[in-house]
């Protein structure tokens, strides 16, 4: 039946109608919030640095991180992403895989100081070694896929023993998947879930990060390693073989141009998947909303909603605090 018999603002017409026929709800619980953790601060006690590219984000000392962790388990935010920056960087990021270096560190003190809140931890050497590629070089400069899957497995062993919750290779390394899971499990950190960012383009949304992260590449750039983003169907491939490799969640990155990817990749793995809300992501609404151009909060949960209809279980967005805020009131 069509027109006149259906109306389809019949269903439209009050707040309540909407109310029990909406499809996709947003919950706090859902939302992680990446944290940068800055080795750096000499002095005890919390230090924090704005981020020029990043409005409201801030690299945290680790008693800051601390502080702020205590705010969002408040929130009832799903958990926290931890990136790290390192005092000092090295060819191969040896700082990445070190049991005193910044990340573990982070991590042991935020188990112990919120137990309940969940800690991921991003899996990655860009930020870790001196010509900031993911993985380590060969001679001619290109990445070493096999060298470098062999100390992403070390990271993320060290990020289990410091107590993370969850391990999220971020590096796209073939094969790394594998890897991880079987070093986690040969150490006997058979219970800890492997996220990975399975679909990771080469994007233009990642500036900010870079910047607040000094993670930029001292040359050439991450399309060796990272997707094509004119690819659909390869990256459902990429997310099939981290499935079988034991991915137990899979990542979409970034997520407001990539719904159809986030759409294909839950329909094709089945598993609980990811979408991550990148920093020039954020950045562009922040600008956009500084300058009178949109209504932030309304902007920022029409995302965050559109990214859980496109099929994300859970949402890594720098909104999170902001949003968990709106969405209790
Ligand atoms: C590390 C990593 C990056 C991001 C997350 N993990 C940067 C990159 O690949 O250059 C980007 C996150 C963001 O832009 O918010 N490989």
């Amino acid at each position: 039946m069509a027109f006149p018999q259906t109306r389809m603002r019949r269903l439209r017409s009050t707040a309540s109608l909407r109310g029990l026929v909406r499809e996709t709800e947003l919950r706090a619980g859902q939302l992680v919030l990446p944290l940068f953790v800055d080795e750096s601060p000499t002095r005890p006690g919390p230090a924090r640095e704005s981020i020029a590219t990043l409005p409201g984000v801030e690299r945290l000392s680790i008693s800051a991180l601390l502080e702020e962790a205590r705010e969002i388990a408040a929130l009832g935010i799903g958990g926290v992403m931890l990136f790290g920056i390192p005092a000092a960087k090295d060819a191969v990021g040896s700082g990445a895989w070190d049991e005193e270096g910044v990340i573990q560190t982070a991590v042991r003190a935020l188990k112990q100081a919120e137990p309940e809140l969940l800690v991921l931890t991003d899996v990655c050497l860009c930020e870790y070694t001196d010509h900031g590629h993911c993985g380590v070089l060969r001679e001619d400069n290109t990445v070493d896929n096999d060298a470098s899957v062999e100390l992403l497995a070390r990271v993320a062993v060290s990020h289990a023993r410091a107590g993370a919750d969850l391990v999220a290779p971020s590096d796209m390394m073939d094969g790394r998947v594998g890897a991880i899971r079987s070093e986690l499990d040969s150490e006997g950190f058979v219970d800890t879930p492997i996220l990975a960012y399975s679909a990771k383009f080469a994007s233009a949304f990642y500036g900010p990060f870079r910047e607040a992260a000094g993670s930029m590449p001292a040359f050439g750039d991450r399309r060796g390693y990272q997707m094509d983003p004119a690819n659909g169907r390869e990256a459902v491939r990429e997310a099939l073989l981290d499935v079988q490799e034991g991915a137990d969640m899979v990542m979409v990155k970034p997520a407001l141009a990539y719904g159809d990817v986030i759409g294909a990749v839950k329909r094709a793995t089945r598993l609980p998947v990811a979408a991550y809300n990148v920093s020039g992501e954020y950045a562009m609404v922040k600008a956009a909303a500084a300058a009178g151009y949109l209504d932030e909060r309304a902007a920022v949960l029409e995302i965050l909603t559109s990214l859980r209809r496109a099929g994300a279980d859970t949402i890594i967005s720098y909104h999170s605090k902001d949003a968990a805020q709106w969405l209790a009131e």
